[in-house]
């Protein structure tokens, strides 16, 4: 298959890079370089199968030419810091809303059908159960990330409903890993033994399929 991944150069989607490349899959990666790191592409640019589109999700016009002949779009740019939001009010909106956005339009403009979107748990905001359940009710929005988060998935449903799309929500919890450049491992390693039992999934079916990952503890 041919995948568009966005964010490509960035922690999550350049170890999904490899992934992809390693079961032998095309991949066209687009990204600013805005937080993430040319170098953690070394090992995907050495593939023939691989393209490195460098480009802003918000330069919306160059978005369709990179995206057209892909069979799927995994989604994972973003202004991925939870931090400083009300520092800088309008960010959130722009990197993760419109961004998210153009990228539904030039798939709708190049016919592509099929969209995967890193959301996040933080749409729950201070969630009552924990491990909380993928239908626990949003309380009060807690983080322009979060609530720029919630508005792009409400794009993306919208668009599967409105023009026959396929789109799959991920609302991913903490995560660390190789590549991780954000934050310290000091704290994040305090944070993640206490709970780091593994995740479970659960996921419900409709055109929007929302897959929700949680930490059990
Ligand atoms: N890391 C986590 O724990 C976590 C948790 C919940 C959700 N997520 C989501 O997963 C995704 C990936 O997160 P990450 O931790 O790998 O972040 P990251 O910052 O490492 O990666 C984001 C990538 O997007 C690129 N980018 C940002 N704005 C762009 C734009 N306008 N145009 C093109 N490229 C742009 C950056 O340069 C970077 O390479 C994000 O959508 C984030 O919100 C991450």
């Amino acid at each position: 298959m041919r995948f568009f991944v966005t964010g490509c150069a960035g922690f999550i989607a350049s170890n999904l890079t490899d992934g992809l490349l390693a079961l032998g899959h095309d991949v066209t990666g687009f990204d600013n370089l805005s937080t993430g790191r040319i170098e953690f592409l070394c090992e995907a640019k050495r593939n023939p199968r691989f393209r490195f589109v460098e480009g802003d999700l918000l330069d919306a016009v160059r978005i369709a030419p990179a995206l057209a002949g892909s069979d799927f779009v995994f989604h994972l740019a973003a202004n991925a810091d939870v931090r400083f939001g009300v520092e800088h009010p309008t960010r959130d909106l722009h990197q993760n809303t419109i961004a998210t956005m153009n990228v539904l339009e030039a798939m709708r403009e190049t016919g592509v059908k099929r969209i995967a979107f890193a959301s996040t748990g933080s749409v729950y905001g201070e969630a009552e159960i924990i491990p909380t359940p993928e239908n626990h009710p949003f309380p009060v929005q807690t983080s322009l990330y979060a609530a720029s988060k919630l508005a792009a998935e409400a794009f993306i449903e919208a668009y599967c409903e409105g023009f026959g799309m396929q789109g799959y929500i991920f609302r991913f919890v903490s995560i660390l890993g190789e590549r991780y450049t954000m934050g310290t491992w000091s704290i994040s390693i305090g944070s993640c033994a206490s709970t780091r039992n593994g995740w479970t999934c659960s996921a419900t079916g409709s055109s929007v399929n929302r897959i929700y990952m949680c930490r059990t503890a």
